[in-house]
């Protein structure tokens, strides 16, 4: 337990911030709220899905807004839901409601596949999301079917228009760049951002259990896919849309929306990580790469209350790793629900 100084009028004072052995001060929290998906991409699951967590395993929604509330007394003020795909956890928006009444709680974004996001997302901009990120890796259907293992291109796009249209802004979409699969393909991902106000997001493919063999080969660095577009125009660095993402932003002269990179692998963004993880089961991961877990769903389970949970979290910046190590054709042990990388 800690004990809190009072001040003289016995009212708690305002808790310092998560600030982690580095220096490095956290804002950021990323929930995944499932590791259930409706699709199989190639580079993140096996086409016949991994051995799902046990649904009595799973936080529950007042559970998930118990954390917030302590990660927000200490400096949290971001939250991203994530999954596997988050959409298909029934009545997120009850979820998104809870979070954006939680004080200090400004800014509530969703890393969502698309599919369903046509259907909810006026009733999650109701309940207080504010952005979303889309991953689309390829613009032709029978190359969505190859990579994603199941049909739905039409449906990811009418997501996205809905999207716009319900005022979610900026959207972001994710694309993970393979060679051989889709390579061909970012320079007409680019060029919908001189007419559309959209941030289009080159991800470096990482190694994962399920692409650890072809990794090297499907490779292409965050440097070579810019180099690419600059054959179609001239890119300037740009300050990029409103986010905590690990992107760097670039635009062609005069273009509605913007270019980025991000690149876990070549240029890793260790320096400036501001963000824990929660998994769909409980516990708070301190780095995506690598086994650095804190168990929060036994104290919640136990009815430990706020103060311990703040001190577990306090605890956890100890245990926040200073970078990751990981490298192309290697994989890491602790890649699952990988949804919440496209910051
Ligand atoms: N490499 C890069 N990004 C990945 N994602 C999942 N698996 C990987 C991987 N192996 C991220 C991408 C994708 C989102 C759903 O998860 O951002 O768009
Ligand atoms: Fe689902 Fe995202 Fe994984 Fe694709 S990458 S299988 S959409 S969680």
């Amino acid at each position: 337990m800690i004990s809190a100084p009072r001040t003289a009028g016995g009212a708690m004072p305002a808790a310092g911030p998560l600030v982690d052995s580095f220096g490095r001060v956290h804002t950021d929290l990323r929930i995944s709220v499932t590791d259930r998906c409706n699709l199989r991409c190639v580079y993140c699951m096996p086409e016949e899905g991994l051995p799902w967590i046990d649904k009595r395993e799973i936080l529950t929604y007042e559970e998930i807004a118990e954390i917030v509330r302590a990660a927000a007394k200490v400096g949290v003020r971001s939250i991203r839901l994530t999954g596997g795909e988050p959409l298909i956890r029934k009545d997120l928006k009850r979820l998104v409601s809870m979070l954006s009444a939680i004080p200090g709680i400004d800014d509530i974004a969703l890393s969502t596949n698309g599919l369903l996001l046509a259907e909810q997302v006026q009733g999650l901009v109701d309940a207080g999301l504010k952005r979303a990120n889309i991953s689309l890796d390829t613009l032709r259907e029978d190359r969505f079917e190859a990579i994603a293992r199941r049909p739905g291109l039409q449906r990811v796009l009418d997501g996205i228009d809905a999207a716009v249209a319900a005022g979610l802004g900026p959207i972001k979409l994710n694309c993970v760049v393979m060679r051989g699969q889709n390579d061909d393909e970012v320079q007409a991902f680019a060029e919908m951002t001189r007419d559309r106000a959209v941030a289009v997001r080159f991800i470096e493919v990482m190694p994962v259990h399920e692409n650890v063999d072809g990794h090297t080969n499907q490779y292409i660095s965050a440097t070579e896919i810019l180099d690419r577009i600059r054959a179609n125009g001239d890119l300037q660095p740009v300050e990029g849309p409103k986010g905590n993402g690990p992107a760097r932003y670039y635009a062609f002269d005069g273009a509605a929306g913007s270019v980025g990179v991000i690149s876990p692998l070549s240029h890793d963004y260790c320096d400036t990580c501001n963000r824990v993880r929660l998994s769909a089961d409980g516990r708070l991961k301190l780095c995506l790469f690598g086994d650095h877990f804190i168990d929060l769903r036994t104290p919640i389970r136990d009815r430990a209350g706020e103060e311990a949970l703040i001190a577990i979290l306090r605890g956890s910046m100890y245990v926040k790793p200073e970078r990751h190590h990981l490298d192309v054709g290697q994989t890491a042990s602790a890649m699952r629900a990988l949804s919440e990388i496209g910051g």
